[in-house]
């Protein structure tokens, strides 16, 4: 079996994955880090590295991701204790919604208090630039209109309330901090803000869809990170991300532009140690 097919874990699950980690760590950290495509490089910078990979960490119970590269790296960063997940579980690669999810509520039991979320996303703002790094202030949660929101099925009150707020998710106090660390550092002359929507993938969206998403209010579009945002909040996470704006949307038929991954990762390589930056000079103001 190659993929998980549990499609809902009980708090005991993640309450072993944790305790694994709490044995297996000195670490003790209240931010965690997911770091986006191309973006893992984050790690790199923490000292007094723990590396421990997913199929360690996560067996059994985000059960046989045999392949999966990710792993959760454990140290300090700048002298602050952080955990940050290089890679993370897709949708679109097949794993379900409890399973893209099942780091963050891990997370949540090793006592981490704010999540840090990276990725890289496609332009739909007219205004935005390729490179351009976006605040997440909002998102539209599309596979949630489809039903896959990763809260449904039967709520655990041990991590959060059934019917969750959202219309505070990303939190405005960081989202401030990062826009004086921006300017401090010199990056806010491509510092954006906007909405992020996340879609399923793994194709890139048609002309007509990126034009019903810029119609419905998105800034950027990417196929991760809001899953784990829900999760997050539902069990009192304060969450902050960044976008980077890999490439820009096609919304003109007479444009020969096509979104490729190779655009995507040339631009993450362009961005990311500003990236990498903003996010280590905020962790130590959190
Ligand atoms: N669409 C969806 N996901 C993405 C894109 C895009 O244009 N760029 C990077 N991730």
């Amino acid at each position: 079996m190659l993929l998980s097919s549990k499609c809902c874990f009980h708090y005991e699950e993640y309450k072993e994955t944790a305790d694994w980690l709490l044995a297996n760590t000195d670490t003790r950290p209240k931010v965690a880090i997911i770091c986006g495509s191309g973006l893992g490089g984050l790690a790199d910078l923490l000292d007094k590295k723990k590396v421990v990979s997913f199929i360690t960490s996560l067996l059994p119970h985000a059960s046989s991701v045999q392949g999966h590269k990710g792993q959760l790296v454990f140290g300090e960063l700048n002298g602050k204790p952080c955990v940050c997940m290089q890679g993370r579980f897709h949708f679109y690669e097949g794993y379900n919604i409890a399973t893209v999810t099942y780091p963050v509520r891990v997370f949540f039991l090793l006592g981490i208090e704010t999540l840090i979320v990276t990725n890289a996303a496609g332009g739909l703002n007219p205004r935005f630039n390729v490179g351009d790094i976006m605040l997440i202030k909002d998102h539209i949660n599309m596979p949630g209109f489809a039903g896959q929101n990763p809260l449904c099925g039967r709520n655990e009150e041990r991590f959060g309330v059934r019917f969750p707020c959202m219309s505070d998710a990303y939190d405005r106090d960081f989202a401030r901090m990062a826009r004086e660390t921006a300017q401090d550092l010199g990056c806010d002359s491509f510092l954006q803000e906007g909405v992020y929507c996340m879609l399923a993938g793994p194709s890139y969206e048609t002309i007509a869809e990126c034009r019903v998403l810029q119609m419905l209010g998105a800034d950027a579009v990417g196929m991760s990170t809001v899953p784990e945002v829900v999760v997050a909040r539902h069990c009192g996470m304060r969450v902050f991300g960044l976008s980077l704006i890999t490439n820009k949307v096609v919304t003109d038929y007479n444009s020969t532009e096509r979104a490729n991954h190779e655009e995507v990762l040339e631009t993450t390589r362009m961005r990311t140690e500003d990236l990498q930056k903003l996010v280590s000079n905020l962790v130590l103001k959190m």
